[in-house]
């Protein structure tokens, strides 16, 4: 009998427990030469608005110890083009379209999430509410039980789509947001979305980066989002997608000991095209050693010492 590394997200139906971290895969097709978009779990493209965004000022990203800061301020083509133009090359393959949605207003939110339900292949949307780089709405709606109450409730009435919430680790009680998106009608969490940072050039004396502030990735954040996910895992019972600072598959085993369901590969891709692949495979020689057949037996397996 072959191993199981097939897991479910909601209605969404993963061979294998690794996506993309949304902005940094595009909309799949930029990676494609070097991936084969069959291979990963699902593909999760970058965020999408209701309008065209145009992003923050350049420089907008730089490498720190172990990571890096990005404040791409989330430039997009807007959904109607999505669905138009990147929808269509996403379709050819046997892999579920997760959707990211970003909005200025809750009814933005919900209007993407309406256009992206009629849609033709997109299994999920998520929803993010926690990128730190956009100055009205996003983080703002993440940072509250209120605003992600709100949020969640009116994109739950817009689609029947898998529904995703993307969590900000910029709180003091990432459990608290967690229990208000379940309690709005959330399927599934995913955690955790960049940590707010800066990086200061001290030969300059300035910022390094146009925006001030970005948001920190990459190796460097894997021991803030395990806790998170533990925590969260712990506190609620919806299916998580982990992620921060994954680049190997034993990154990815930890997070699913954890309490992380599937997992999803980021700035890695920036290191290694392939990453997502590499990751996916990683776990199965991890769990090959490991003589474990179902992924799903290492979920929320940790013990402790
Ligand atoms: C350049 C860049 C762009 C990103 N854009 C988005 C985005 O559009 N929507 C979103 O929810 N998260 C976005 N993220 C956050 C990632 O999806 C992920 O949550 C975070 O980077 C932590 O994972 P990692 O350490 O594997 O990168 C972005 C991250 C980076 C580095």
């Amino acid at each position: 009998m072959g191993m199981n590394l097939s897991v479910e997200i909601g209605k969404i139906r993963m061979k294998n427990p690794v996506t993309t971290g949304s902005g940094t895969f595009g909309s799949g097709q930029e990676l494609s030469d070097f991936v084969d978009l069959n291979m990963v779990g699902a593909i999760t493209v970058k965020g999408v608005s209701l309008e065209p965004w145009k992003g923050n000022p350049y420089p907008r990203t730089v490498e720190t110890p172990a990571g890096m800061l990005n404040a791409i301020g989330l430039q997009n083509d807007g959904v109607d083009n999505f669905i138009s133009q990147k929808l269509p090359f996403l379709r050819q393959f046997d892999t579920p379209v997760i959707v990211n949605v970003v909005g200025q207003s809750v009814e933005e939110y919900a209007e993407v999430a309406r256009r992206l339900d009629k849609a033709e292949g997109v299994s999920g949307i998520e929803l993010n509410v926690s990128c730190p780089n956009v100055k009205q709405g996003c983080m703002v709606f993440g940072t509250s039980v209120e605003g992600i109450t709100e949020v969640v409730q009116a994109v739950r009435q817009a689609t029947s789509l898998t529904l995703i919430t993307k969590l900000s680790p910029n709180v003091t009680d990432i459990t608290a947001m967690a229990r208000a998106a379940v309690d709005a009608g959330t399927d599934a969490l995913s955690l955790i979305n960049t940590l707010l940072g800066t990086a200061i050039d001290p030969w300059t004396q300035t910022f390094r980066l146009a925006n001030i502030t970005g948001g920190l990735s990459g190796p460097a954040i894997k021991p803030v989002a395990l806790r998170m996910v533990w925590q969260v895992a712990q506190a609620v019972d919806v299916p998580i997608i982990g992620m921060g600072g994954i680049v190997t598959g034993t990154d990815a085993v930890e997070f699913l000991l954890a309490g992380a369901d599937a997992v999803a590969v980021g700035t890695g891709t920036f290191i290694n095209p392939k990453a997502a692949v590499d990751v996916a495979e990683g776990i199965a020689s991890y769990m090959e050693k490991m003589k474990i057949d179902d992924v799903r037996e290492l979920v929320g397996s940790v013990k402790t010492l």
